[in-house]
């Protein structure tokens, strides 16, 4: 089975969760395509899809917002599995919920099979200074969030409602 991972990213965190998905669906003996939404991949070219996005201020990157509404069709004719990236998902009081998922949730033209929020990392060295300005202001924690067993776990889990 082929399965396409689009992603965006900005600061690079998106890109390892979505080389982890890579590597277990790969292990699982799926045929998979990572690629960022940049590159304009094709969902039609493939069985299944699983989507990411980075999160900043609240919203999804604006080329995965692009990408989507661009391939909305063909995305709701195969099944598709839709992950963020966020600081805010380390955050325990949130409890999973992220407000920019839910707004992308909202205004989707198709209905993932399975969706997670995971977090990321806020490393200042990845940002440019008049971001690092900003977060500071946020009081933003920093430091590397990133859960790739929890990952893994979740890939596990999506593969076979991918059909995969
Ligand atoms: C300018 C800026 C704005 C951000 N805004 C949010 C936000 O609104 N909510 C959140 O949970 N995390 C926010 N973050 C944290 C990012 O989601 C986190 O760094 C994530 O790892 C980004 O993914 P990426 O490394 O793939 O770009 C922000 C980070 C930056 C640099």
């Amino acid at each position: 089975m082929r399965v396409l991972i689009a992603y965006a990213t900005h600061s690079g965190a998106t890109l390892t969760l979505a080389e982890q998905m890579d590597r277990i669906l790969g292990d699982l003996g799926h045929d998979v395509v990572l690629t960022d939404v940049r590159e304009d991949p094709v969902p039609a070219e493939a069985d299944a899809a699983i989507i990411g996005s980075a999160i900043r201020v609240e919203s999804y990157e604006k080329p995965f917002l692009q990408w989507t509404a661009a391939h909305a069709q063909e995305l709701a004719q195969r099944p598709v599995a839709l992950f963020s990236c966020s600081g805010s998902a380390a955050d325990p009081a949130k409890q999973g919920r992220q407000k920019a998922t839910d707004a992308f949730l909202r205004e989707a033209a198709f209905t993932p099979v399975a969706v997670r929020n995971f977090p990321g990392w806020v490393l200042m060295d990845r940002i440019p200074v008049h971001e690092r300005v900003l977060l500071r202001s946020l009081r933003t924690p920093t430091g590397d969030f990133r859960d790739l067993d929890a990952v893994a776990a979740w890939t596990r889990e999506v593969a076979p409602l991918l059909g995969a």
